[in-house]
């Protein structure tokens, strides 16, 4: 699949004036940065929802055993939990290479846990990108994570420890706690190969 969102990300150069910018994760982010940042605060977005609708040939799955990882849908009065990173810009630009498949920069408004806000950006893959799958049954969005894994790993694992992080964050997400639910219940039903 051709696809490479790095070229289009450059020119969304959006607090380039900055000298910190405020990142808001919502999938991988959540529990594993691999980026330095100044300081990290639970957060949330308004009118956005978390799906297992974007497909992954790059990290947890491959062309052609494409994984399923997190976008965002919008959604009026939906709320969206996640984490949120205080960055240097310099950050963004080896951001962009790593969710080049399909992902664009966005400008949000972030909500803290004590009321504040801030300006910032998210990375969302929209059902335009040529990697955008779409919604499926449940179980059979189970069973495509329960198998495909990349370069960076088993997709189950991802969708694990986003259900994981999102339980110690105390954030109710019913997509993800029941998809990795029916995770469960597929290893549970699928014999073990030797
Ligand atoms: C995140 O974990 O928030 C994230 C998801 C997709 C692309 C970049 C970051």
């Amino acid at each position: 699949m051709t696809l490479d969102t790095t070229q289009q990300n450059q020119q969304r150069d959006h607090f380039a004036d900055q000298d910190a910018i405020w990142l808001f994760g919502y999938g991988s982010l959540i529990w594993k940065a691999g980026f330095d940042y100044l300081e990290r605060r639970p957060a949330s977005i308004r009118g956005w929802t978390r799906r297992f609708w974007q497909g992954s040939h790059d990290h947890r799955g491959t062309p052609d055993s494409p994984g399923r990882v997190a976008t965002l849908l919008p959604e009026a009065g939906a709320t969206c939990h996640g984490m949120a990173y205080r960055i240097t810009p310099d950050v963004l630009g080896p951001l962009d290479v790593r969710e080049k498949n399909g992902y664009l920069r966005e400008v949000v408004t972030l909500r803290f846990n004590d009321g504040d806000t801030a300006q910032g950006l998210v990375y969302i893959a929209t059902e335009h990108n040529a990697a955008f799958l779409g919604e499926a049954p449940l179980e059979a969005m189970a069973r495509q994570i329960a198998t495909a894994q990349g370069p960076s790993g088993p997709n189950r694992d991802y969708l694990l420890n986003l259900d994981d992080a999102l339980n110690q964050l105390g954030v109710e997400d019913t997509h993800i706690r029941e998809l990795a639910h029916q995770l469960r219940q597929v290893d549970d039903t699928t014999p073990e190969t030797s």
